[in-house]
């Protein structure tokens, strides 16, 4: 089949290019393709009806929608037969369909009952209570999770216009979520700026955070952190800006099988002032990765490194240390230019503190001293030149970049000279 693009359909069909992908994206032409960012159109597609769907139509609000991400790639009629309008919309799709353009009710059911909550997952029961069910019933959690699955990024949404990362709030936050927020303190700012949104970003699915405050830089502060915890070595969760004041953090869970537990839910009663003796009784076995958090903790200056800030991951009775999220306040995320002037002309008298006593710069001697040198727990092979890039990548700029810069060398030459 010949294919052209939206700027050729548009010129065809008298409409923008814009009004095209439009049209696209609400699944009103049949047969596209997405292979990458751009769509491609069948040559002989005919240009769609004009005219809204009207919200009064009883019949449209019967039907819903497979969309892939944002966009439709399919039809759901009350019955549950499915028309795909992009059957081989992308590789994945080609899959599912066989080119196929409608599946009948029951391919559909059996399609669902493979992405949802397994029967067999831990906290089945909890999953259940959560979404009002009495007991297993795979269409009807299919129905209430909107058939979202971690491996692809289809799911139905209730009209055209419904978008991934709403449904997902909705259904994420409250059916696979709880259990680590259950008991954590990710509290919303009084202004209301820390507003978060679950959805998916680049064919991946995470959380969408909004910049704190105009003044802050802790969104660039995510991404630094990020990209230089790669170069030193340590498992962060990957965070990229999805737009100037948002931050996208990606899961590195699989939420339909897998679970994770905040290090609050480890503990009960009162801790110990050492937070790193704390942390390490409470989980000997991740002494490592707790070591190599504080490492990054220090040199990123973290600030807001509390139990809900770290997890473990559950899955399939077996758990590992999850990779480090939430590290936006950190990097003088909301310092003046004094408070950084005198912080990088004193590191060990400004290290930021972690727990109820004690910076980071006492838990690094403390961790290097107890093994008698820092040994391979994280890679100093990082330039000048490479932060530089770290943060100019991440978007740090004026007296917070130069800070940053500053602090990021002078820190890691201390932890060398423990190594
Ligand atoms: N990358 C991630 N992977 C898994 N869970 C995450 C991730 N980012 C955030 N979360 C979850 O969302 C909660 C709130 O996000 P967080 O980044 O800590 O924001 P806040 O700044 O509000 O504390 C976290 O406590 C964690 O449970
Ligand atoms: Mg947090």
């Amino acid at each position: 089949m010949d294919y052209i693009t939206t700027k050729q359909a548009g010129e065809k069909w008298h409409i923008s290019d814009r009004r095209v992908r439009m049209l696209c994206t609400e699944g009103k032409i049949p047969g596209i393709l997405k292979p990458g960012k751009s769509y491609q159109i069948p040559a002989g597609a005919r240009k769609p009806a004009d005219g809204r769907e009207r919200a009064d139509n009883p019949a449209a609000s019967d039907k819903r929608y497979l969309k892939w991400d944002n966009e439709v790639v399919g039809v759901i009629y009350k019955n549950n037969a499915v028309y795909f309008n992009a059957p081989e919309f992308n590789e994945v799709m080609s899959i599912y369909t066989r080119g196929q353009s409608n599946w009948p009710p029951e391919q559909f059911n059996e399609f669902l009952a493979e992405r949802v909550v397994g029967r067999g997952r831990r906290d089945i029961e909890r999953i259940l209570f959560r979404l009002g069910l009495s007991r297993y019933d795979a269409p009807l959690i299919a129905e209430l999770t909107r058939g979202i699955h971690p491996k692809d990024l289809l799911w139905i949404a209730k009209s055209r216009a419904e978008r991934l990362e709403d449904a997902m709030t909705d259904a994420h936050a409250s059916v696979f979520l709880r259990q680590t927020d259950l008991t954590g303190d990710s509290v919303d700012t009084p202004e209301g700026g820390n507003i978060k949104r679950y959805g998916a970003q680049g064919g991946q699915y995470g959380v969408y955070k909004r910049r704190i405050s105009p003044l802050t830089t802790d969104a660039e502060s995510e991404v630094a952190v990020y990209l230089l915890g790669k170069k030193l070595g340590v498992s962060v969760c990957a965070a990229v800006m999805s737009d100037k004041d948002t931050i996208f953090s990606t899961f590195r869970y699989d939420f339909s099988s897998e679970h994770l537990v905040h290090f609050r839910s480890l503990f009960d009663g009162a801790r110990s002032d050492n937070e790193y003796q704390n942390l390490i009784g409470v989980r000997p076995q991740y002494r490592d990765d707790i070591a190599r958090m504080i490492l990054l903790d220090f040199i990123t200056r973290q600030e807001d490194r509390h139990l809900s800030n770290m997890a473990i991951k559950i899955s399939g009775g077996e758990e590992s240390f999850y990779a480090l999220y939430d590290n936006g306040r950190s990097l003088f995320y909301e310092d003046t230019a004094e408070t950084v002037k005198a912080a990088i002309a004193d590191p060990a008298g400004y290290a930021t503190g972690f727990g109820y006593a004690g910076t980071y710069w006492d838990y690094t001697r403390e961790i290097a001293r107890e093994r008698g040198g820092l040994g391979e727990l994280i890679r100093l092979d990082v330039s000048k030149k490479d932060v530089r890039a770290i943060l100019t990548a991440a978007g740090l700029a004026g007296y917070r970049f130069a800070g940053a810069l500053e602090w990021i060398l002078k820190t890691m030459d201390m932890v060398r000279s423990l190594a």
